[in-house]
């Protein structure tokens, strides 16, 4: 089964490669699709690849990405253990008198990409989505979401899954001193909140208890 979706998503990471949709398509340097567990029951969406993940072709790598790889440790996780992935797989940027700067992707730009979320999101098909930042949150939820007031609370997303959205790592590193400290607070208790409906999800999918097996661990204690 693994082998099958992880096939899957390699045609479809050659199909993205060969994606002329917009403009960007054709100034980045290596296109990012999502990488991790193809059978993952939680999947990261952050909003588009910046400079490093340009240059590697992974999301998540640059300063932001070591701030991510940390909160998913503080819960437990491995970034092997996930799928992460973006809203857009091209680097977006505008040319400020030759100096390459990153931007927010336009709606053009996730509208056209957003095919390809949604077939990664069918191949991996999550349990749990946690969207990272504003605009990946409205791409799932709409224009009228709002990160200050529903960040933290559980909606219904694609396939059924059950999606949060927390502040963007990126957007906590840009925050100094006490706003930093009472954002930081937010995301872990967002944080504590996914581990604990991951183990709700790893409890309903594990084989049930036969009373021999329980006299067993009966025995053990
Ligand atoms: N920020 C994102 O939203 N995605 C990345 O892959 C890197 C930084």
């Amino acid at each position: 089964m693994i082998d099958e979706r992880r096939e899957r998503l390699t045609k479809l990471h050659a199909v993205v490669d060969a994606c002329r949709r917009c403009p960007i398509g054709g100034t980045r340097t290596k296109v990012v699709c999502g990488v991790g567990d193809p059978a993952a029951r939680l999947v990261i969406v952050g909003e588009g690849p910046g400079e490093s993940e340009d240059r590697q072709g992974e999301p998540f790598v640059g300063r932001a990405g070591e701030l991510l790889t940390r909160m998913l440790a503080a819960i437990g996780l491995r970034r092997e253990d996930v799928f992460i992935t973006n809203t857009i797989k091209c680097r977006a940027t505008s040319d400020e008198s030759g100096r390459i700067a990153n931007r927010a992707p336009m709606q053009e730009e996730m509208a056209n990409c957003r095919q390809y979320l949604d077939e990664e999101l069918a191949i991996v098909r999550p349990r749990i989505i946690l969207a990272l930042g504003a605009p990946a949150a409205k791409s799932f939820l709409g224009p009228g979401f709002s990160i200050t007031r529903q960040r933290g609370m559980w909606f219904k997303g694609p396939g059924g899954a059950d999606l949060m959205a927390t502040y963007h790592p990126a957007y906590i590193l840009r925050l100094t001193g006490g706003n930093m400290t009472a954002v930081k607070k937010l995301v872990w208790a967002d944080l504590q909140a996914v581990r604990h409906k991951l183990d709700e999800v790893e409890q309903e999918q594990a084989p049930p208890i036969t009373p021999q097996a329980d006299a067993e661990l009966k025995l053990d204690l």
